[in-house]
């Protein structure tokens, strides 16, 4: 055999091996979870004051609903958010997100897990491989794409069924293109999308399921935006996050419409543009599954998870001229080398990251993973961060916003908010692989 020859079926050997991956995965069975010895580090100190301080974690990170209004109050917001109906949507009459990596998933960044940190799910962690890619590498690139059904089409909820069926087709088509491109999709359902979606399927609803619900603070309030669908297409090359969205909105066509698009960047060692590391906290390893999984408290719907979405843009001008200091004490970690700050006794104004701490009575933890990117124009003066908070429970992501935009004690509200608007917030659920083929079968 010559070198060519050769070469060719070198190749070869190793499409037809991914391609066997892809098929596992897109049944939903020997989810590669393998965590590749990617990039960054952190480690998570906890502050002394801080809550159950924690076995610490070693893990090294790879750094790498219907809606009501939106106010958007915020500076010329990036790409294209469409105008808000307040009204909900009609479908004519009567399933959710899964992920397709194009390599192994697993998180980073080093969260040390809380004390009490809910080790009840060995199920969950051995039923890994059903899951979407909500436990996706971070990756270079990402975009952050909301749909709305259009329920004017008397065809819109067959062709969606149809293209969920198939997403997993549609990802092998760009997968293939650059097999080592970290390619992962989730996609998500909203409330009422999951209703006229699944009406017939006897698909169980999840038990938290609802739309985004408007948190109104005394001063800032986290807004309710429309979505029925979310696609959240991770990958290394921009070119392959383009390409996969290019062949998804033709399959869909007229079925949806596109409410927001957004495209995020990782930014430095995974800045957001307010220059402070962002993903530190977030669970690893079994902690990942045991946080972002449904399992037993809702058994119909294991293994699926919540997602919810926020497009917030800063005023970084005003943020710039905050001091160094004055910026650490808000965001509640050193800018630098991201060492974490001491909580605040009680009663007194907190730091962001400690309203955004989630603890029972018994002092478990609950946390949940972010995979927020920066996103924006510098010509065209737009600076934001597009956050996204994949959580077993919706209920912890909610109270971290209440206490975010109400405060803690109410009053305080975290003080990023004064140099960052929310322009939308939108919940979903992000269904099993398998929920998502089903809908294909009628
Ligand atoms: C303007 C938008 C936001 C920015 C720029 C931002 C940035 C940050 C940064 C820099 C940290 C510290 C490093 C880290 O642990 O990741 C952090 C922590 C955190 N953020 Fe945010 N964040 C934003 C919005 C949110 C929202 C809306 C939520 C939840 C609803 C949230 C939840 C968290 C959590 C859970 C932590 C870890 C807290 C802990 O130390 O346990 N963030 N965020």
């Amino acid at each position: 055999m010559d070198v060519t020859a050769s070469r060719i079926t070198a190749r070869a050997l190793q499409l037809q091996l991914h391609s066997q991956r892809l098929a596992r995965l897109s049944h939903g069975r020997n989810c590669l979870c393998v965590v590749p010895p990617q990039l960054r580090l952190h480690s998570r100190p906890r502050s002394s004051l801080s809550r159950h301080s924690s076995s610490s974690s070693h893990n090294y990170a790879l750094s790498g609903r219907p809606c009501s209004s939106i106010s958007s109050s915020g500076s010329g917001a990036a790409s294209s958010i469409s105008p808000i109906s307040s009204s909900k949507p009609s479908f004519p009459s009567p399933s959710p997100s899964r992920s397709f990596s194009s390599s192994s998933s697993s998180h980073l960044n080093a969260k040390t897990q809380s004390s009490k940190s809910l080790k009840k799910n060995s199920t969950t962690t051995a039923t890994m491989s059903q899951n979407q890619a909500v436990q996706a590498s971070l990756t270079k690139s990402a975009t952050f794409l909301v749909l709305t059904i259009n329920s004017s089409s008397p065809s819109a909820l067959k062709t969606i069924r149809s293209v969920l069926a198939s997403v997993s087709d549609l990802a092998k088509n760009v997968v293939l293109r650059d097999l080592n491109s970290q390619f992962s999709c989730a996609v998500g359902i909203g409330s009422d999308a999951w209703d006229a979606l699944t009406a017939g399927t006897g698909l169980g609803r999840p038990a938290e399921l609802h739309p985004f619900r408007q948190i109104s603070g005394a001063k800032h309030t986290a807004v309710s935006t429309p979505g029925d669908l979310l696609f959240h297409i991770r990958a290394d090359r921009r070119d392959i996050c383009f390409e996969f969205e290019r062949q998804l909105l033709a399959k869909l066509g007229d079925a949806a419409a596109v409410v927001d698009d957004t495209q995020g960047f990782r930014y430095f060692d995974a800045r957001d543009l307010l220059g402070f590391v962002d993903g530190t906290a977030n669970p690893v390893g079994p902690a990942v599954p045991d946080a972002v999984l449904i399992a037993g408290e809702d058994a119909a719907c294991a293994d699926g998870s919540y997602v919810v979405v926020q497009k917030y843009v800063h005023d970084v001008k005003a943020w710039g001229g905050l001091s160094t200091e004055a910026q650490e004490a808000i965001i509640g970690r050193t800018k630098l080398d991201n060492m974490e700050l001491d909580d605040q006794p009680d009663g007194h104004q907190q730091a962001h990251k400690t309203l955004a701490t989630i603890e029972d009575d018994d002092g478990n933890e609950y946390s949940i993973l972010r995979d927020n990117m920066p996103f924006g124009s510098p010509g065209s003066g737009v600076f934001g961060t597009y956050f996204i908070g994949y959580s077993r429970r919706l209920w912890v992501i909610e109270k971290m916003l209440e206490r975010m935009f109400v405060g803690h004690p109410p009053g305080k509200h975290d003080r990023i908010l004064d140099f960052s608007t929310a322009l939308t917030g939108t919940t979903f659920y992000v269904p099993p692989p398998s929920v998502l083929e089903s809908l294909g079968s009628d």
